[in-house]
């Protein structure tokens, strides 16, 4: 079975007062974790260690929100994917559509972070969607298309099943507005026939998430649907009832929906 994985996109918000006060509350509202799911929490950068010594002992990962591609060097201001390692996180968010937006990353440079991610053991969370304009103009599938291909170009089995895709439609990215469930479960299966093309079976491991306004109001109507393996969650990430309950949901749906196959039974194809 596919983990659902519940993960909070804190943005260029929260230092480290807020992080330890956000932080105290999730852990007081909800001290255990159900060993079927996993959450994690992605803080800025000079949060990351109080974070990291205060999640010590729970059940909640650590992740940063980008890295630089290169494993070290003359790059001023950039942070590499062994430091983050050395410093305690276990995932990164790669590809993020502010990222493509603000800082003109493409889906080469998405590809080669992904690979320093993976070499560093740290598990990547790329980020895939499409615009306004591209969904009006009905071009959404293909968009998506290409951006998973690049992606996952040259990944072999093993590497592949390390990496977290994050459904994120642009227009629905801290604008109130959520893809329906059935918009959701559409892009999330066609998703996954694009990686069972390059992968077979191997593609009922990937975990793909979805992010764009997601909270305890939409949360259960979307972890419903087959193909949606948990969710990139931003604003509703900053407030500690809002996240809780989604981890909730999330806790409250893994027996009841999720027959999916297993990573073990693919093995033995
Ligand atoms: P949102 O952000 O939940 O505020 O829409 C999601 C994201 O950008 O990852």
């Amino acid at each position: 079975m596919r983990k659902f994985l519940i993960a909070g996109n804190w943005k260029m918000n929260g230092g480290e007062q807020f992080t330890f006060d956000l932080l105290s509350v999730i852990k007081n509202q909800k001290p255990a974790i159900s060993e079927d799911i996993d959450v994690l929490v992605c803080p800025s950068f000079v949060s990351l260690s109080i974070a990291i010594d205060q999640l010590h002992k729970s059940d909640v990962l650590v992740g940063a929100q980008n890295i630089h591609e290169a494993e070290k060097g003359a790059y001023t201001g950039e942070i590499s994917a062994s430091m983050l390692v050395e410093a305690g996180c276990s995932y990164v968010l790669l590809g993020h559509s502010e990222r493509r937006a603000y800082y003109h990353e493409d889906d080469a440079l998405v590809h080669k972070k992904l690979q320093t991610a993976l070499r560093n053991e740290l598990a990547p969370v790329v980020c895939v969607g499409e615009l306004l304009d591209e969904r009006k103009e009905n071009r959404h599938f293909e968009v998506v298309k290409a951006q998973t291909l690049a992606t996952f170009e040259g990944l072999t089995y093993e590497q592949a099943v390390q990496v977290v895709v994050a459904y994120e439609p642009v227009w629905a990215i801290g604008t109130g507005e959520t893809a329906s469930p059935e918009q959701a479960q559409e892009m999330h299966a066609f998703i996954r026939s694009i990686l069972a093309e390059q992968f077979g079976d191997a593609a009922n491991a990937i975990r793909i998430i979805y992010g764009g306004s997601m909270k305890p109001a939409n949360a259960q109507e979307l972890l419903s649907q087959p193909d949606v393996d948990g969710g990139l969650i931003g604003g509703a990430s900053l407030d500690a009832k809002s996240f809780v309950s989604i981890i909730e949901i999330a806790e409250s749906l893994t027996n009841s929906v999720r027959e999916i196959d297993s990573p073990t039974t693919l093995e033995e194809d």
